[in-house]
């Protein structure tokens, strides 16, 4: 089932946590904007040393760098399954780019997930947030804790804090979200393709609730242009018999009106 999905949400509305719920459900391939960036910090590479500067601010990364850099990302093969994108668009400039970039592709986005959650349950859960720096796991020492404090339950490894957790550049990157990233909603309600989840449920709850929206989704049909029906045998006859008794209605008033003549 290949699906274009978007996960839009405050930081910490739960985007990452649901992204990799619905990679393992659905297959997609799962697109964190601010994970690439991240990967780009470990690595070293000028991108993430551009990215850091704004991050640790809880600003948010110029459009042209964020856009190039995802744009190169949807070409790789695992996107031709569908793909969850978490945290982009997070501008309209974005959400246009991503538009154009899909138009030419005759590809479209099958829906829009807004997580919704009250910005002081926001803090609670970014500053209680705890990653694993090997595999990426996410847990919450209040919601959804290790089984061992500290330590990843997969790989064992000692779980760390991302710098942008810190609680007054998460009220920045809150603020940021309402300025810069809000505006999406409208976005995409008017372009019929937002559905809102509550996201203060349990995170099972919102997965459920997510699935059933993802599964009534239909697949990558384009809505902007209508489809020409599939021209089978069904058709092909039904035509033929529409032409059929278009010719014989045709001759039937022919005869009609020479009848009258006559
Ligand atoms: P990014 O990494 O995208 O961060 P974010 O949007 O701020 O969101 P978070 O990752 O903090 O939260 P989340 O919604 O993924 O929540 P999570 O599932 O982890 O971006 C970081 C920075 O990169 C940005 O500030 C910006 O500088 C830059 N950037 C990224 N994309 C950009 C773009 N497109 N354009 C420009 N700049 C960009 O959950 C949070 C916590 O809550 C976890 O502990 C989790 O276990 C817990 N939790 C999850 N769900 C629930 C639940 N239902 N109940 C209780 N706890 C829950
Ligand atoms: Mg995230």
């Amino acid at each position: 089932m290949s699906k274009y999905l978007i996960l839009l949400g405050a930081p910490g509305a739960g985007k990452g946590t649901q992204a990799e719920i619905l990679f393992k459900e659905f297959g997609l391939a799962h697109i964190s904007s601010g994970d690439l960036f991240r990967e780009n910090i470990s690595k070293q590479t000028p991108l993430g040393t551009l990215a850091k500067s704004y991050m640790d601010k809880g600003e948010l990364v110029p459009d042209d760098v964020t856009i190039q850099m995802v744009m190169e990302r949807i070409t790789r093969p695992d996107c031709a399954k569908g793909v969850v994108f978490d945290g982009f668009p997070r501008t309209v400039t974005q959400a246009q780019a991503l538009k154009a970039a899909f138009g030419k592709k005759r590809k479209k986005i099958d829906g829009v997930l807004l997580v919704a959650v009250r910005d002081e349950l926001l803090v609670e859960r970014l500053t209680a947030r705890w990653i694993c720096p090997l595999c990426g796991s996410v847990y919450n020492v209040l919601s959804n804790p290790p089984k061992t404090a500290g330590k990843c339950d997969k790989d064992e490894a000692a779980l760390g804090q991302r710098d942008d957790d810190k609680p007054e550049t998460v009220k920045r990157r809150l603020n940021v979200y309402h300025t810069q990233t809000a505006p999406l909603i409208d976005f995409y309600r008017a372009a019929k393709l937002l559905h809102q989840v509550d996201g203060e449920q349990k995170i099972e709850n919102v997965q459920q609730a997510i699935v059933k929206i993802v599964k009534s989704l239909r697949p990558g049909v384009r809505r902007d242009r209508p489809q020409k029906p599939k021209r089978n045998r069904d058709n092909a006859r039904s035509r033929t018999n529409r032409g059929r008794s278009t010719r014989s209605a045709k001759a039937k008033s022919s005869t009609g009106r020479n009848n009258r003549r006559a």
